[in-house]
């Protein structure tokens, strides 16, 4: 039984095959429509989500399967003090695989060591998102053709956005990737991916606080939202939550094929001007997250394809 908990925890080699079901998927809907038959996916939110939980539900009905699940800890046994296990292992009884999102850092990890049934991170804390880096990284293969040789900029929240950290594990396995990391100090990548990803796999990487000096370089520049829900004080947040705002002036020096990205939602971080340009492409981004949390599911599931 296969749980998804750190992107790492797929090989290159499934990443690739994930993309090729996708892909696939894609070409030919109908194929997929009753893989799932008779089977159903739990969705456990404990923390907000529009996109992860919908495009899961989505997913799994496009497969032919069900869905059950609560959006918000209060509507759940949480809310009388159920342990995480409790709760994964009740689910369990009912449901064939499960998404879970958490505002603790190793909740899905824990809830694994439980769970008799497999368990995917939806995102936990400020700490890995593995199923946004799936759709990352499809969006990579259609717009780059391939992961290798590319110089990506990674700019906002870069020790809160828990979809950064997965996408440099995930980006740190391919040749010849360099990254640029562009944010306030504060809010600056923290020191175990820093040295403990970037550093320890000997990738290039340059630190600034310049996005408009910092962008004409880059092939993929993966803007990102200051995480107001992890910040300990809301003067810290106030004063840091605009810090960058991508605007058309900014990719004014930009490449022309220069890839556009946002886990979404965005606050202010891209002005909607930019949405018209063929550069960006955060909605392709959020469409191609559910053709890749289809292909997960299917493998997890262990269903022929
Ligand atoms: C991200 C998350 O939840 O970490 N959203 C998402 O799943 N697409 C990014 C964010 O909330 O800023």
């Amino acid at each position: 039984m296969r749980n998804l908990i750190d992107i790492l925890d797929l090989s290159v080699s499934e990443i690739e095959e994930l993309t090729q079901i996708a892909e696939d998927i894609i070409k030919n809907p109908e194929k997929y429509q009753e893989k799932c038959r008779y089977k159903k996916l739990a969705t456990l939110f404990f923390e907000p989500s529009t996109r992860t939980r919908l495009s899961f539900e989505a997913a799994m009905m496009e497969l032919g399967g069900n869905v059950i699940g609560f959006s918000e800890a209060n509507s759940s046994s949480a809310a009388k003090g159920e342990s995480v296990s409790d709760t994964v292992k009740t689910v369990g009884c009912y449901a064939d695989i499960i998404a879970m999102r958490h505002p603790k850092e190793g909740a899905p990890l824990a809830a694994s060591f439980k769970a008799e049934v497999p368990i995917i991170n939806a995102g936990d804390g400020g700490h890995n998102h593995p199923t946004q880096t799936l759709a990352d990284l499809l969006t990579i293969k259609m717009e780059k053709g391939g992961f290798d040789n590319l110089t990506i900029g990674l700019c906002g929240d870069l020790k809160f956005g828990r979809t950064v950290h997965s996408l440099i594990n995930a980006m740190s396995r391919y040749k010849n990737i360099r990254f640029v990391l562009i944010s306030p100090e504060e809010l600056s990548l923290p020191d175990y991916i820093k040295k403990g990803v970037i550093e320890k796999n000997n990738i290039p990487y340059t630190e600034t606080r310049d996005l408009e000096e910092a962008v004409k370089d880059l092939d993929i520049l993966y803007m990102t939202r200051v995480q107001r829900e992890r910040f300990f004080n809301e003067a810290d947040y106030i004063r840091l939550k605009d810090s960058y705002i991508l605007t058309l002036e900014k990719l004014a020096n930009a490449k022309k094929d220069l890839c556009v990205m946002h886990p979404l939602p965005r606050v202010n971080e891209i002005s909607p001007e930019v949405d018209e340009d063929s550069r960006a492409c955060y909605f392709k981004q959020v469409k191609y997250g559910k053709y890749m949390r289809m292909a997960l599911i299917l493998k997890f599931l262990e269903v022929e394809i």
